[in-house]
């Protein structure tokens, strides 16, 4: 039951009741009241208290009323924490009749307690003031609770700022970690691109062996005095001689040199010398290497040195690529499209579909002692060169070609 209730009519069923049996009917509620309940008359004299006004106080209030109106607020007084300040609100509410107010008083004994008070004036049906009703009600344990739940809801925020927190920071290094772990990849490149120049000083250690051991066998038999047989050796350390000489082209191919020395090319003699310098090896792999000049092909301006070093990296790789079961090895040159097209196919077996979008990265090979940076810095040259380089592969063989711009004309004169 709310103490403001009292402002209003009570609700009632309309049978009519007896004085006394309603006196009966508030008595009941007064006894079943969880507030303490006391009615003074309007001079502050004490009429009434429900059993649950004595329980929170302490004190038997029959007793108590029995010993007079004032014994009531003698046995409270004790048991306030504020006295002075309960006796001075007590005053100031009792000299304005009409006075309605609520608040909070805090009494010590018979244990803490945190109350809840109200008064109201009682009013006659003429709306007269005949007394006060006050009503009392131990809050204690739902401020408790409020305060638990404030102190908790507290906590989660300090919590949830520190986890923020945390978080922030957890993230800063994750940062952290994560330029480590770039720089760790960028020295893993690094030291990826160091093992693979061992890898090419193995595999021209392997060629160069490949060459001189020959070589040193031919060198032991040149004494002979058969003419015939002598000439026979002679021949066979000029092909190991010219096989160095090659592999001295692809080193230089792979330390590509810094600055460009422009020219114009002679295209067709070009295009002759690599097939001249690839003959004597592409003989022993059992490939032929045929040459197809077209007529009109532009003249082009470039670096003879670096065009040279691609059309041998291409060349090259032609011929190993047939070395199993020989082949032709046909370079061509035509002209194409306000440029010179140079072309090298070979008939072996084609480029596999799986690696065809790797040939161009650096260090990518698929020979046991390639180098992988034959294709890689061929395009990068053919790219200065304001050229573009393409490949076609199939089961029948494949063709790498490279157009060059034509010079172009100075009209100035
Ligand atoms: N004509 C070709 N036929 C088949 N595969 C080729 C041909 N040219 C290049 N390749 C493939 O491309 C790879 C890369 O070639 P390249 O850059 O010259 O390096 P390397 O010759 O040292 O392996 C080769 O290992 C080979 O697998
Ligand atoms: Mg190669």
């Amino acid at each position: 039951m709310s103490a403001r209730a009292q402002n209003q009519s009570l609700a009632t069923s309309g049978t009519s009741m007896s004085s006394s049996e309603e006196l009966a009917l508030l008595r009941a509620l007064l006894r079943a009241s969880d507030y303490g309940v006391l009615l003074s008359d309007s001079t502050g004299r004490d009429l009434i208290c429900n059993p649950r006004f004595g329980e929170i106080f302490g004190f038997d209030v029959v007793e108590a009323l029995n010993g007079g109106p004032e014994q009531v607020r003698v046995q409270m007084l004790p048991r306030i924490k504020n006295p002075d300040e309960f006796v001075q609100t007590l005053d100031k509410i009792y000299a304005d009749p009409t006075m309605t107010s609520e608040d909070e008083i805090e009494i010590l004994a018979p244990k803490y307690r945190l109350l809840r008070r109200y008064t109201a004036p009682v009013l006659d049906d003429d709306k007269a003031v005949i007394g006060r009703l006050w009503t009392f009600r131990d809050i204690t344990r739902t401020r408790r609770l409020e305060m638990k739940v404030r102190l908790q809801a507290d906590q989660l925020r300090e919590q949830s700022r520190e986890l923020a927190n945390a978080l922030k920071s957890a993230h800063g290094r994750l940062n952290k970690v994560e330029s480590v772990l770039h720089q760790t990849q960028a020295q893993l490149l690094e030291s990826e691109k160091l093992s693979a120049v061992g890898l090419l000083a193995v595999s021209v250690a392997h060629d160069i062996r490949n060459i001189l051991t020959p070589l040193a066998i031919e060198l032991s038999l040149a004494d002979q005095d058969d003419r015939a047989l002598r000439a026979e050796s002679f021949d066979v350390m000029q092909k190991q001689l010219d096989r160095l000489s090659l592999l001295t082209h692809r080193l230089l191919g792979i330390a590509r040199p810094h600055a460009m020395h422009l020219a114009p090319v002679d295209l067709p003699a070009l295009v002759e010398h690599t097939a001249d310098l690839l003959r004597p090896q592409a003989t022993q792999e059992n490939v032929s290497v045929v040459v197809e000049l077209g007529r009109n092909v532009p003249t082009i301006i470039g670096d003879l040195g670096q065009l040279d070093q691609v059309l041998v990296n291409l060349a090259l790789n032609g011929v190993q690529a047939m070395h199993a079961a020989g082949g032709t090895l046909t370079i061509s040159l035509s002209r194409n499209k306000g440029g010179a097209c140079l072309r090298v196919a070979d008939t072996g077996p084609g480029i596999p579909a799986t690696i065809r979008k790797r040939l161009f990265d650096p260090f990518f090979t698929t020979k046991e002692n390639g180098a992988g940076l034959g294709l890689f810095s061929s395009r990068r040259i053919v790219q200065d060169h304001g050229g573009v380089m393409k490949v076609r592969s199939s089961a029948a063989g494949t063709q790498f070609s490279i157009w060059l711009p034509e010079e172009e004309k100075n009209h100035g004169g």
